[in-house]
């Protein structure tokens, strides 16, 4: 496994693999390693050559007071992960994707002065401070891939950025990767549809998987976050899984249901185990428009966001979950 941390040497290497006719997934993460990345990487393992993992916790998704600093950050024990998993080709780690590359830079020095002078400072940093589009440390760029429509609904609503940050990210280490394949999960279902949208309408000349949610034993769906969570916390979450399968259960016993008994049984089910709900949503499985009813015979998706408590004191994790019912 080729460890490579230039954009330069990431795109000659894969250039040259596609040169001698090898076929390139890519894999882009954000680290701390689980089950569900890994089996990201099986299923790219099928489907092409030579494999590329990213790991790169993305400054612009998310917002000022959000976590990332407190991302989990683990390298040497993913790289012992991808290791042992073989199979991987190269481990692509940048370090920054988001560097002023001078013109951006010089700007600012400019619009300092500017700003002091119109004694307009104050607005300024409340701009970069915590302006409706600022993010974790990205200021100084202004070229943002917004998928207008999907990005807007459910985790859109609480975190308004987040799908500009994780477009945009991805388009740049397509460009850099220059995959054949690129592989998500299912567990981030809005991502997926954001980023098999913006291929089809960006033209980019990548084909997208997408993976099944991989689970915990007790059903909670695999994320980087659940170590942050309590001992006990991490059990009660358990509970989204399970009320998501009796709701889809009921649709398939009933053949219909309305949309707000499934959201009220969902809503109850988190809320009595101590979590707090942020959303609870039943919406087209394609265009994640709101559905009124389900029924067993169109593709709707049950999705769920909640926050349950953390190791650190005061403090949430939110999770999400989902399940497709109806049509496959
Ligand atoms: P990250 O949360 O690290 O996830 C990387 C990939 O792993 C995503 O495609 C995600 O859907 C998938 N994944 C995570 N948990 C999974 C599970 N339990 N089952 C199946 N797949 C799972 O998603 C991101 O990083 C970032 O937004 C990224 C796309 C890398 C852009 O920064």
């Amino acid at each position: 496994m080729f460890v490579i941390h230039s954009e330069e040497d990431m795109r000659k290497m894969s250039r040259d693999w596609r040169a001698g006719k090898s076929k390139v997934g890519f894999v882009p993460t954000m680290g701390s390693l689980h089950e569900g990345h890994l089996e990201l990487v099986r299923v790219a393992k099928k489907e092409v050559d030579k494999v590329v993992v990213s790991i790169y916790v993305n400054p612009s998704q998310f917002a000022p007071g959000e976590d990332f600093d407190q991302y989990p950050r683990a390298l040497e024990r993913d790289m012992e992960k991808l290791r042992e998993l073989g199979g991987v080709s190269a481990l692509f780690l940048p370090k920054d994707l988001y560097k002023s590359r001078g013109i951006a830079g010089s700007e600012d020095e400019d619009e300092d002065e500017e700003a002091s002078q119109k004694g307009e400072e104050e607005n300024l940093r409340k701009r970069r401070r915590g302006g409706e589009t600022a993010t974790a440390g990205t200021s100084s760029h202004q070229t943002w891939i917004s998928v207008s429509d999907l990005e807007k609904p459910l985790c859109g609503v609480s975190r308004p950025i987040f799908f500009r940050g994780v477009a945009t990210v991805v388009a740049k280490l397509f460009h850099i990767v220059e995959p054949d394949v690129a592989v998500f999960g299912q567990k981030d279902f809005q991502q997926l549809r954001v980023i098999e949208t913006m291929v089809e309408e960006l033209n980019f000349a990548v084909r997208v998987v997408g993976v099944p949610i991989k689970r915990e034993g007790g059903g909670l769906a695999m994320s980087s976050r659940n170590e942050l969570l309590t001992p006990p916390n991490r059990v009660r979450a358990r509970c989204i899984y399970t009320s998501l399968i009796r709701a889809k259960a009921s649709v398939e016993l009933t053949g219909v249901k309305d949309a707000k008994s499934l959201q009220a049984f969902i809503t109850e089910a988190i809320e009595s185990n101590g979590g707090r709900v942020d959303y609870v949503s039943v919406v087209d499985a394609k265009t994640l428009r709101p559905r009124k009813t389900v029924s067993s015979s169109t593709r709707c998706l049950l999705a769920v966001a909640a926050f349950f408590k953390s190791k650190h004191e005061g403090q949430e994790v939110r999770l999400i979950d989902n399940m497709v019912v109806g049509l496959k």
